[in-house]
């Protein structure tokens, strides 16, 4: 590890069945010795409380503790994180060896940070057996007061579905058609809040006996089922889990913004990047390897984006066991022939010169709205269309801004957002009325809206907003959604934008959605040029107080969204963080006295960047000749830059 540069390890994350071999009866010499080990080479622990998969016992002596599908049929030990989450058995028995742990290292030198459970939700996000019925039923009382309450806000009357009782409530279990829409979404905010609530009980007692040792659970960037908002106000750092596929020929782009996100759970603060593979993993159709120097890459462009540390999963690969077939920085084989140990030697010693970036921020003039109520809300089933996807239209903002290297933040409509220059909403079906309030203000006082199709439709119970789509934002956008058309899968339709400036019109395509739109003072920026739509409004720009809101009502090809981003980011204001060759990320942290210009190429050629005036590379300063930076494929240079601009 020393030779690697290892200064934390994560330990003991899949331990239980050592830990506590019987009911109430630990070991922990194994540990003592690892801990003790660790301690005496100068590295420090992250320690894992061990309760992502409880012991053959427990589900042996107490098989109600095993979670169950929506379908009836329950999940058996011999995998992993095979409980119910509502399960006291499973509570009590994560209680008794936390505690256990949090007594014995308490005062352990070696140890600096708690690793609580593992991937909430991995696996089982959520349980519909009788005892989480229970539970269910009580977050709802909760929520809603009364029966009558619950009857209101899921609309129980369609279909004869009003209850007289809450014993008669149910998780939305496996029935003839949709179960209650507004019941599946309380489902998925009770099982994240379920599951929370097991995170919750661990960090209580850790925090109770060890005030000043900071707590994590590790994420898993754009995960569905956990409202990652919420969790991450529970943490004191922010940790994730990247596992870019190299065969994705954006992976880049996906873990940029996976990266941003992070950053963004934090509020800004630098978060962790705590497991990635050194090369393939074993759990997809075909592992490619990380080709030479892609490790390094992503790595570095964790830093970019805000990360503080880089770390890995996993140290030594195993022999045995469902994951030997997946890479570790100490391989099978010897080390000195491994090339992924040393890529993984040199990260080490290129990450020890980096010291000066730790606890400087990345700053972002642009936010795009997420939300995971909404998310979740606009892939329940029977929609108009179920090719709207949230990650993916996202995604479709998300990338002509890295491609612009125009940095991003990600926020809820309910944020402050007064700091940004460009708000960007793709998809925000589902909107409170304080987020609508929120983003109406947020305008009115000068902010530039980009919103998108499909938008404001429905409240928090996901019942239709009436009065005209999108109703909280007629106002705002000044225009009326009068119908809406969604595309078959092969179907697109004509676009016609009038390109003021040079005095031509260019054309475009909208694909998946389109809508029909009768415009109430906003500026008809483009119109659709085929179907019945013909001559109507596709894109719009409204002036609302002192700010502007435009609006599109379909999927744009890529180049005209690219356009269309790029032209709302200069009215906004918004100017990348560099100009630099397609393929190249520039990403900038500042700090203190100066900031840290990251330029990663993803391309496939090599590229020459003409570097700032005085900025020092930090990272090894190679080819850097007449201010100009060779920059190879999967290469990255970091360099700094002092106050203003002046040499460093
Ligand atoms: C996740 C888990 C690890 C391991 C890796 C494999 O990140 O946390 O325990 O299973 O996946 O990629």
């Amino acid at each position: 590890m020393r030779e690697a540069g290892v200064n934390l390890v994560s330990l003991g994350i899949f331990s239980w069945s050592r830990l506590e071999p019987q009911e109430g009866k630990f070991d922990f010499a194994w540990l003592d010795r690892i801990m003790n080990l660790l301690h005496e080479g100068g590295i420090s622990v992250d320690l894992a409380t061990a309760t992502a998969s409880p012991p053959p016992w427990m589900s042996h002596a107490h098989p109600e503790m095993l979670p169950v599908l929506a379908d009836g049929v329950r999940l058996w030990p011999g995998g992993r994180q095979h409980y119910c989450p509502s399960s006291s058995i499973y509570r009590d028995g994560t209680r008794r060896l936390v505690d256990a742990l949090a007594t014995r290292y308490a005062e352990h030198p070696a140890l600096v940070m708690w690793h609580v459970g593992n991937e909430y939700g991995c696996h089982v996000p959520a349980c519909f057996c009788d005892v989480s019925a229970r539970a269910f039923r009580k977050w709802l009382t909760e929520r809603y007061g009364d029966i009558a309450g619950l009857n209101r806000a899921w609309g129980t009357d369609f279909w004869s579905q009003r209850y007289s009782s809450w014993d008669e409530v149910l998780p939305p279990r496996r029935t003839p058609t949709w179960p209650n829409p507004t019941q599946q979404l309380d489902f998925m905010r009770f099982s994240s809040d379920e599951l929370l609530e097991c995170y919750e009980i661990e960090h209580r007692i850790l925090t109770e006996r060890t005030p000043n040792i900071p707590v994590t659970t590790n994420f898993m960037r754009f995960f569905k089922p956990l409202d990652y908002w919420k969790w991450a106000e529970r943490e004191d750092i922010v940790t994730d889990d990247v596992y870019q596929d190299p065969l994705d020929p954006e992976a880049g782009m996906h873990a940029a913004m996976a990266g941003d996100l992070m950053r963004s759970l934090g509020h800004g603060k630098p978060w962790l990047l705590m497991e990635q593979s050194p090369n393939r993993v074993n759990w997809r159709e075909v592992n490619a390897p990380k080709l030479p120097g892609q490790m390094r890459l992503w790595s570095l462009q964790a830093l970019a984006r805000g990360a503080d540390g880089v770390m890995f999963f996993q140290w030594r690969q195993s022999r045995a066991g469902a994951e030997k077939f997946h890479s570790a920085m100490v391989p099978h084989g010897p080390t000195q022939s491994s090339p992924t140990w040393h890529e993984v030697v040199q990260l080490g010693a290129e990450l020890r010169g980096l010291d000066a970036l730790r606890g400087s921020r990345v700053p972002a003039n642009v936010a795009i709205l997420f939300d995971w109520e909404s998310w979740w809300a606009l892939e329940l089933p029977s929609k108009p269309s179920n090719r709207i996807q949230q990650v993916a239209q996202l995604e479709a903002f998300y990338r002509p801004l890295f491609e612009a290297n125009v940095t991003a933040d990600f926020a809820r409509p309910t944020d402050d957002l007064s700091g940004y220059k460009l708000v960007v909403a793709p998809s925000l079906y589902m909107v409170s009325d304080a987020g609508a309030a929120n983003l109406a203000a947020y305008v009115e006082k000068g902010g530039n809206l980009l919103m998108s199709f499909f938008s404001g439709i429905v409240d928090v119970n996901e019942h239709i907003r009436l009065g005209g789509y999108p109703q909280p934002f007629v106002r705002v956008l000044g225009l009326q959604v009068l119908d809406w058309v969604p595309l078959g899968d092969s179907e697109k339709v004509a676009i016609e934008f009038a390109d003021a400036g040079k005095g031509s019109n260019y054309r475009a395509t909208g694909d998946i959605w389109a809508e029909l739109i009768e415009v109430h003072g906003a500026d008809v920026i483009a119109t659709f040029a085929s179907s019945h739509l013909n001559g109507s409004a596709a894109v719009t720009l409204n002036r609302f107080g002192a700010g502007t809101a435009q609006y599109v009502s379909t999927q744009l090809d890529p180049i005209a969204l690219e356009n269309l981003v790029r032209s709302a980011c200069a009215r906004a204001g918004v100017s990348p963080v560099m100009n630099v060759p397609a393929g190249v990320e520039a990403v900038q942290r500042d700090m203190a006295d100066g900031s840290l210009l990251f330029l990663l190429n993803h391309g496939a050629a090599t590229v020459e960047i003409a570097v700032p005036g005085g900025a020092v590379s930090l990272n090894g300063g190679k080819a850097m000749r007449d201010g100009r930076l060779h920059l190879e494929p999967r290469d990255v240079a970091i360099l700094r830059r002092s106050e203003a601009g002046a040499p460093a």
